[in-house]
């Protein structure tokens, strides 16, 4: 890196929440082969209405020496174009049914569009290059039905990887073209998709107005486990018929990807926030790791535990912690970032010993998948946290009954009564520690 350029880069780092995580996080993307980083669909619309700031934020990631490759479609545009020629639009299946008249104006808008973003880029001191051909080899999908519609045979990553081992942005158009030449329109989401399986980036980010998916209030639904949450998601009434598509899709795009590839949903001004930082600014959508409910552990899950435990705590374990536990189970995710312990509490009511997410399996939402497993496995728990425990805001939104003494907060759900209740946080407050001492005693451990 230059200095010019660190000094850029330190700069927008550090209007990030911490640059500790950003630094994490250009490692990761930079460990990955520079093709392989991250694939960013961009809709004409927003193209059309946030150029500059679309160009500004993907040339800080060329600053950051990171090449998403970009893919574009032109929908807005080409509506618009389309009006002012007096072509009807007519769409079939949510396909561009593409007749000869209505090719000749769907090309020059693509490549209009596809030379404003490039020249965009170049303005911000990116070199750009555009991609208006020789990546997806086509048959057609239907010639009689939809006309010059491309149905993706191949995907040639030549142009694509020459340009990015160039250091310069690649910047692709939807369209491809036949055997014999004949160039044909492909939707944006198809070809994204096309592209996405040859390439199989470590990220997927789709760039939209409304920077992720909302849920029946409104709200931005920040993280998607899809091993945890597809079905129940899909069962949702307010999932409406386009979402429901979207999320569809975006598990068959996962699909053949290493696991941890991910979707992020995001706006253009959100786009470093999503990356460089756990808690993210948009939607991420992962397939999801597997949570095993185990009975005992294996001395190296254990030695990973342990691991787990003291980092997210920042204390050390008593070193008979794993021995002296009365162990019912442990839930523990596959990567080992997330887990609960749970052991044979009063009247064989289960007590929640520790529970431990990374920050970074937090922001993914496995740390809200694990709580999901543990409530489907234990109808009825209790658990205490140390009053100064910043997760103790969420607890209490998980907890039916809270009573709090000078250094615990107890907590419990699913007993009959309130009295049951205080018997047991009274026995969570009476627990030991399995924590050796510290002298600053004010550490977040449950
Ligand atoms: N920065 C990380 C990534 O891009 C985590 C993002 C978390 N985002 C979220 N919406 N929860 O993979």
């Amino acid at each position: 890196m230059t200095t010019n350029v660190r000094t850029i880069v330190r700069e927008v780092l550090g209007q990030l929440s911490s640059s500790k995580e950003a630094r994490l996080y250009l490692r990761q993307f930079s460990s990955v082969d520079a093709l392989n980083f991250a694939v960013v669909k961009v809709g004409g619309g927003i193209i059309e209405n946030q150029l500059e700031e679309l160009a500004a934020s993907l040339a800080f990631l060329w600053h950051l020496g990171l090449f998403p490759i970009v893919l574009h479609g032109a929908g807005s545009q080409l509506d618009q174009a389309l009006e002012d020629a007096g072509v009807a639009t007519h769409k079939l299946d949510g396909l561009r049914v593409t007749d000869a008249a209505t090719m000749a104006v769907v090309r020059p808008v693509i490549y209009r569009t596809n030379r404003k973003l490039v020249e965009a880029l170049e303005r911000h001191g990116v070199r750009a290059q555009g991609i208006q051909h020789g990546v997806f080899s086509c048959g057609y999908l239907d010639r009689e039905r939809y006309g010059l519609v491309g149905k993706i045979k191949g995907v040639e990553l030549e142009a694509i990887s020459d340009t990015v081992e160039a250091g310069i942005l690649p910047v692709v158009t939807c369209l491809g073209e036949s055997a014999a030449g004949q160039v044909l329109n492909i939707n944006a989401d198809i070809a994204a998709r096309e592209l996405v399986w040859a390439i199989k980036p470590h990220k997927i980010l789709f760039i939209t107005p409304t920077g992720g998916l909302l849920n029946g209030s409104d709200e931005l639904i920040s993280a998607i486990s899809l091993s945890v949450d597809f079905q129940s998601l899909m069962r949702q009434n307010w999932v409406h018929s386009g979402m429901r598509l979207k999320l569809e899709q975006i598990e068959q795009l996962l699909e053949p990807l290493p696991p941890s590839a991910s979707v992020s949903i995001t706006s253009v001004g959100n786009m470093a926030r999503e990356l460089f930082t756990h808690e993210g600014a948009g939607t991420l959508i992962r397939k999801g790791e597997k949570i095993s409910k185990l009975e005992t552990i294996t001395e190296n899950q254990r030695e990973q535990l342990r691991g787990l435990l003291e980092k997210s705590f920042s204390r050390k374990l008593r070193p008979d912690y794993f021995s002296s536990l009365k162990l019912q189970t442990i839930l523990l995710a596959s990567s080992g970032r997330a887990a609960a312990i749970i052991t044979e509490g009063i009247d064989g009511i289960a007590y929640l010993d520790k529970f431990a997410v990374t920050p970074q399996a937090q922001g993914e939402g496995l740390g809200a998948a694990l709580w999901q497993r543990l409530r489907a496995e234990y109808p009825a728990l209790y658990w205490r946290s140390r009053r100064a425990n910043p997760v103790n805001n969420w607890y209490f939104q998980q907890a039916e009954c809270t009573a709090k003494n000078e250094t615990w907060v107890g907590f419990a759900y699913g007993l009959p009564d309130v009295t049951s209740a205080a018997v047991c946080i009274e026995d969570a407050f009476a627990r030991e520690d399995g924590w050796l001492p510290i002298s600053n005693s004010e550490g977040s451990a449950t």
